[in-house]
């Protein structure tokens, strides 16, 4: 008798129940997944009503809500879209077109990168789930209006898109973070909508600087590059939201993963392709990820296993592994499967996924912000449930292989 029978033996219970939740049949963890998305963003939603802007996160007990301003004001309107797609419920619908339109200010906002992010998921994800002529033509200038933007934060100098002004009390000249990877979506969708060669230019400009400045050899990513505006030469590679410059931030593995893969789809660059497959080695190969696979906040936090998780990570990463699927081997696409299906089920436990009526109508748990300004440790967030539900949907194969635009 082995010993793994005997502890089985003496707590039948337990073992028997993890045996029949590993059993689960995926479709059947993915329909009750959107069961609990349905309870829950229909208690976001009454609380949101009544207040002006977006849910963000739980803070102080409370529902934290963003302005339109906010990077991540387009997740809501994301989430319910997707809800929409997942259900065909005209309430999601409806509540989707009514928050993508709160978004609108982001089109003409100067000040910021993030465009991608605050437009892209509402304006985009509804022009692929609308069919009446008004309200696509409306999605679509702005997206467009969006688009014209962000590339005046564009440097030909320096070759990249600017991701923030220079802040008081830093030595800044241009920064970028890897992050900015994910806004380039909108420019690839805008130089097909426009048949406008620039914004893909731009795009791709962005990515071939990336590709030269943020990666490590092992394929982990610096969080911030600073230029010189004038000659483009590298001033320092920093982290902001890590643990140390030279630490692999979990959510930054994840957008990179996510924008490569993107870049990938939209261009069949194999440079591209080939970053992409070397993040997810060093994503889905790390030492310190847990067998959960929900990774801590920071790869290289000293206070692994006691440093706090980020199920965003997990949940970005896993949207980006069911695409990097679809142009892999078949090997490889196993395996990149097999790991976001066993990221999904964990985010699915009660571990990660709230019970209706719990975590403030957010739906994943432990997520985590900005751990280096103290801010949004182990909390709900609206990004986290956005890619979540994204993921759920290419794992069902409903939408497996595309992004948010058409
Ligand atoms: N893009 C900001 C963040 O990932 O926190």
């Amino acid at each position: 008798m082995t010993a793994k029978t005997i502890i089985c033996g003496i707590l039948l219970a337990a073992c028997g129940a993890s045996a029949a939740a590993a059993a689960e049949p995926i479709g059947a963890v993915i329909d009750k997944d959107f069961k609990v998305a349905s309870a829950q963003y229909r208690i976001l939603l009454d609380k949101a009503a009544g207040k002006p802007g977006f849910p963000r996160t739980v803070e102080r007990g409370d529902v934290k809500m963003v302005g339109p301003g906010d990077w991540t004001a387009g997740f809501f309107p994301g989430s319910l879209w997707y809800l929409f797609e997942a259900t065909g419920d005209a309430t999601w619908k409806t509540a989707a077109m009514r928050y993508t339109a709160l978004t609108a200010p982001a089109k003409f906002d100067k000040s910021q990168h993030d465009l991608g992010f605050m437009l892209g998921a509402g304006y985009g994800n509804g022009l692929r789930l609308v069919d009446d002529a008004a309200t696509r033509s409306a999605y679509r200038d702005a997206l467009l209006a969006g688009a014209t933007t962000l590339i005046t934060r564009f440097n030909p100098k320096v070759g990249s898109i600017q991701s923030w002004d220079l802040w008081p009390n830093t030595t800044w000249a241009f920064p970028v973070i890897i992050d900015n990877m994910m806004n380039l979506e909108l420019l690839m969708w805008a130089a097909k909508a426009a048949n406008e060669p620039r914004y893909r230019e731009i795009a791709i400009a962005h990515a071939d600087t990336a590709l030269k400045n943020h990666f490590r050899p092992d394929g982990s990513s610096f969080h911030l590059v600073d230029y010189d505006p004038k000659t483009g030469a590298v001033r320092a590679r920093v982290t902001v939201q890590g643990y140390a410059d030279g630490s692999a931030w979990a959510r930054g593995q994840a957008w990179g993963l996510y924008g490569y893969t993107m870049m990938y789809r939209e261009t069949h660059r194999d440079e591209y392709l080939r970053q992409a497959h070397k993040i997810a080695r060093f994503y889905t190969t790390h030492p310190r990820l847990p067998a959960d696979k929900v990774p801590f906040w920071d790869f290289d936090d000293p206070a692994i296993p006691d440093a706090p998780r980020d199920a965003s990570a997990a949940a970005i990463a896993a949207s980006s592994l069911l695409e990097l699927a679809t142009f892999s081997d078949r090997e490889t696409a196993a395996r990149y499967r097999d790991f976001a299906e066993q990221t999904l089920r964990s985010l699915s436990s009660d571990a990660y996924l709230a019970k209706p009526g719990d975590n403030g109508g957010f739906l994943l748990k432990h997520a985590t912000g900005h751990k280096p300004a103290k801010s949004e440790i182990d909390v709900p967030l609206n990004y986290a449930d956005y890619y979540f539900l994204e993921a759920l949907l290419r794992l069902k194969a409903a939408r497996s292989g595309t992004g948010s635009f058409h």
